[in-house]
């Protein structure tokens, strides 16, 4: 990007950023997600750091906290309440640690007394004034400077206290502190800063009622709690089961270390967070970040990342602030489930069944955790729903097991530069025309011999959730096929020891393995063998509804072929969750020739149909024939374990909702089945409801 191009970009960014934080930090309505919100922000700061002179007062990089409404009297801010610079990865804490060694004398100091890693809590920033041990004024942060008072609202929250404990003597001890000189620190003014946050429980338990109420429903947390303190009548606030956590004590009493006045905050009577932990360097504070990055579905609060803050007070003095924040210390994110990034380009790729999809490709980012470069847009539609061009700055989402999605253009942020995506005439692998079908939006490959057609079915076979040949993944399949061993899914069967050994990279401990996997799946359960064949509208599920129609009988392979063409098309449709078009599918897939001579080659081979396996069907058939969708991420259970229960069950997993759905089990960030599911009046559940099923 040129210095031309970086200033138009910034001025872009700094639009969309100020109006999307005026509809969330000012009227507490949610636009985008902070964590997308985040994105941009860094974006602006690493262009700003590039071109400073492109930095303006009124960037969104250069100001502290949200806007101060004008309902509450305001509060000057003796000690501002600065704001923190965030770091996404391990190396912006490692030049973090590089840069304040660099500003001090003596770095001993610092690796001496470490760090103190405490969750960053998601809710707001408050400062808490008592005089003589009495609580007498509660303010938000607002500007930094000047807050807003909502003492009496805080007064509703049973954690703060409303006045100071004095500690035990020994208490004060241990930390090297003296009763008598914080009791009388205690008669004059103190200020303890911390944050009020809405628990998940509070939060789930206040929806419940407002649905009940018909009342409209609290966005997140965060905003219910946001929402809650800047009321004008303290009886909302109280209603609405807020919490404090303290994570500072602004008045000196002689504390040395945050370690020690994490402490003393505890002993005045305050909750600090129990999982705030020192850490010894930055090694430990990576692994901490690991840790609470994966588990933080298991907290009771909503939690972005962790504040690494420099242990030593004493340094604290040396190294002071810069900007908008202090240099000891620093956010340090966990992975966002949603992210911007930038689409350079659109590919079209062939399916298993000749479907061509559209697949973004994008700028590297990390989303939940993972790097994501490329994600699929489905078909022209999608595209079209988006309103996506070439060039697009998007939000990416990766939430639980869900594959990555982009759900949003910025057009906003469009140079004017971004092309239109072409509707593809000729498939990207065999460049013969491809069709549209009446009444599909899907593109197709028709051409029977297509080089990846062909090869997708045979990755399709070896798959996980089909046969799960161990060591028979894309790439070796590949080679396998581009050097003539396998053109067909019954080669398989014939691969030679000596024919492997010769591929370059082929060792014989690995072909040995390669071949005993392949071996061992011979006899293949009715189910996984129908969903293997790759049979167009055929997932998973199907494939299991079909083997139960079918019997559980073991059987030859090309036996089946008389046994599906036996049905009619509405002994099909009578199959729960099949329709005319997957019903049509499966007909014309044993219809074809070549397919036929593929089943009698399996059979020659000695591939067989294993009966179902049904010794984990439990016999308690509570969900018997009822179809279950599943809709954003779960915290108990993966996806796979929950349609493993349903299933066991007696129940049916449904890929989208219809009017035959049953139950809709709802997770974190549902997406649009749940209206879809409002409206046609599907019973909703969540996953502590599915589990109390269990
Ligand atoms: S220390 C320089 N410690 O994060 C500001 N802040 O992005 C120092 N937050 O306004 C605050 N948990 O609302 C600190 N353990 C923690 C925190 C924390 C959450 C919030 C706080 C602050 C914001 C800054």
């Amino acid at each position: 990007m040129n210095k031309k191009q970086a200033k138009n970009r910034i001025e872009k960014l700094k639009k969309v950023i100020a109006h999307e934080r005026y509809l969330y930090h000012v009227l507490d309505k949610s636009g985008i997600s902070d964590t997308a919100l985040d994105s941009l922000k860094n974006e602006l700061q690493k262009l700003e750091s590039k071109y400073p002179e492109f930095i303006t007062p009124d960037s969104p990089t250069q100001r502290v906290g949200g806007d101060v409404l004008d309902k509450f009297a305001k509060v000057t801010h003796y000690v501002p309440m600065l704001s923190l610079f965030d770091s996404f990865t391990q190396d912006d804490i490692k030049d973090w640690e590089t840069r304040i060694i660099k500003l001090l004398d003596d770095f001993a100091l610092l690796k001496r007394s470490g760090y103190f890693c405490e969750l960053k809590l998601d809710g707001l920033a408050m400062s808490l004034v008592y005089e003589n041990g009495v609580f007498v004024q509660g303010a938000t942060r607002g500007d930094g400077k000047i807050g807003e008072d909502v003492t009496n609202n805080l007064k509703t929250i049973e954690s703060i206290p409303l006045k100071l404990r004095v500690p035990e003597k020994e208490e004060l001890n241990k930390l090297g502190l003296s009763l008598e000189s914080v009791k009388e620190i205690l008669k004059s003014r103190i200020e303890i800063r911390g944050e009020v946050i809405m628990t998940l429980a509070g939060f789930n338990e206040i929806n419940k009622k407002y649905k009940n109420m018909g009342k409209q429903l609290l966005s997140n947390p965060r905003n219910g709690a946001a929402g809650s303190v800047r009321q004008l009548d303290p009886r909302v606030a109280h209603e609405r089961n807020l919490d404090f956590y303290a994570y500072e004590i602004v008045t000196k009493m002689g504390q040395k270390t945050r370690y020690q006045a994490n402490k003393l905050v505890e002993f005045f009577g305050f909750k600090v967070v129990p999982q705030n932990k020192l850490c010894k360097d930055v090694n430990d504070i990576f692994k901490l970040h690991d840790k609470w990055d994966k588990k933080r579905d298991e907290l009771p609060f909503e939690c972005d990342g962790l504040v690494i803050k420099v242990n030593n007070y004493d340094l604290w003095k040396k190294l002071g602030i810069v900007g908008k924040g202090p240099k000891y210390m620093m956010a340090y994110k966990f992975s966002a489930e949603q992210v911007t990034t930038k689409v350079f380009d659109v590919n079209w790729q062939v399916g298993r069944t000749g479907t061509i999809t559209p697949v973004a490709k994008l700028e590297p980012v990390s989303v939940a955790g993972v790097i994501v470069s490329n994600a699929t847009l489905h078909n022209m539609d999608e595209i079209n729903r988006l309103g996506l061009k070439i060039g697009d700055t998007v939000i990416l989402e990766r939430a639980g097991d869900v594959i990555p999605k982009i759900v949003r253009v910025l057009d906003k942020l469009r140079s004017g530069k971004e092309k239109n995506i072409k509707e593809p005439d000729n498939c990207p692998i065999c460049e013969k025309n491809v069709v549209k079908l009446k009444g599909q939006v899907a593109f197709k490959c028709i051409n029977k011999n297509c080089y990846a057609v062909n090869l997708r079915n045979l990755t399709h076979w070896a798959s996980k959730k089909a046969l799960d040949i161990d060591g028979l993944g894309p790439k070796i399949v590949e080679i396998l096929n581009k050097n003539g061993l396998v053109s067909d899914v019954a080669d398989f069967y014939s691969l030679k020891k000596e024919d492997l050994l010769a591929l370059e990279g082929f060792q014989e401990k690995s072909v040995n393995n390669l071949l005993d996997s392949i071996n061992l799946k011979k006899e293949i359960p009715l189910e996984k063998f129908l969903y293997a064949l790759g049979i167009h509208h055929v997932g998973e599920e199907t494939a299991i509804l079909l083997a139960k129609k079918l019997g559980f009988e073991n059987m030859k392979a090309f036996d089946l072929v008389s046994k599906v063409l036996k049905m009619s098309q509405n002994d099909l449709i009578n199959i729960k969750d099949i329709g005319e078009k997957v019903a049509k599918s499966i007909k014309e897939w044993f219809l074809s020739e070549y397919n036929l001579k593929i089943l009698k080659k399996l059979d020659k081979k000695g591939v067989c149909i294993k009966k179902l396996d049904n010794k984990d069907v439990s016999k308690d058939k509570i969900f018997s024939d009822k179809i279950f969708v599943l809709t954003g991420s779960l915290s108990q259970l993966t996806r796979e374990q929950a349609k493993d229960k349903i299933r066991k069950l007696g129940g049916i997993i449904g890929s989208g909702i219809s009017a035959k759905s049953d139950y809709l089990v709802v997770g974190k960030n549902a997406g649009s089945k749940l209206e879809k599911a409002k409206k046609l009046n599907i019973k909703v559940i969540s996953e502590f409801e599915l589990m109390q099923k269990i």
